[in-house]
């Protein structure tokens, strides 16, 4: 073969696998943006959180990566930060967390004290506040159910994005010191 047929094959072949790759994005990417998947805090259960056609381009990331991209967003633009602390006051988690998410009838969620480890993680405490808890330890009753692809949940329930505006807010409210894996 000499190499300029050698040279057309190799662009016929490149471009041919290009060319399947598209036909079969939609599977693909449908597969790839719900490759997170979610253990329930009540009972360690899966969470059945899909990805839904309304979602935003932020929630479909967070579903594929497990990484909640408005932290990071949110840490530079205070600005953009208050979006996410209006849903929180909006969705009347303030009135168990306080108006600063810093304690009332249920714990602080800016301090290090944690009341499941996990929530150190952008996954761990979507988990909790899309999902619910049982209490623990005893002095604080139990999380509700948020989010609204799940049964039990708080009125309408919340979507993806709107748990994550609000998860992102807290993380620019953390006053624990130490360590922000968060932000890694
Ligand atoms: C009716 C009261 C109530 C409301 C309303 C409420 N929570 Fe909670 N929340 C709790 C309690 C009680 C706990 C502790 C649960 C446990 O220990 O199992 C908790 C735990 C949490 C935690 C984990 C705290 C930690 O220190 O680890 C997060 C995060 C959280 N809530 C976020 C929210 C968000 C966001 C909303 C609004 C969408 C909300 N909560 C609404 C009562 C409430």
């Amino acid at each position: 073969m000499t190499k300029a047929k050698l040279s057309l094959l190799l662009i016929l072949l490149v471009m041919n696998a290009c060319g399947h790759k598209d036909a079969g994005t939609g599977d693909i990417a449908l597969g790839a943006a719900e490759s997170c998947s979610f253990t329930s805090t009540k009972d360690n259960s899966s969470l059945a959180i899909k990805v839904v056609a309304s979602d935003t381009a932020e929630a479909k990331e967070f579903l594929a990566t497990c990484q909640n991209p408005y932290t990071k967003l949110y840490a530079k633009d205070a600005e953009a930060a208050k979006v996410g602390k209006k849903q929180f006051s909006y969705n009347g988690c303030s009135g168990c967390h306080g108006g600063n998410a810093n304690g009332l009838m249920g714990p602080s969620l800016i301090d290090a004290k944690w009341q499941y480890a996990k929530h150190i993680t952008d996954k761990g405490m979507f988990e909790t506040i899309a999902g619910g808890s049982n209490g623990s330890p005893p002095e604080w009753g139990s999380m509700l159910t948020w989010h609204n692809q799940l049964p039990g949940k708080t009125g309408e329930g919340l979507d993806t994005d709107t748990i994550l505006k609000i998860m992102a807010w807290l993380r620019t409210q953390y006053i624990g010191g130490g360590e922000t894996p968060w932000l890694n």
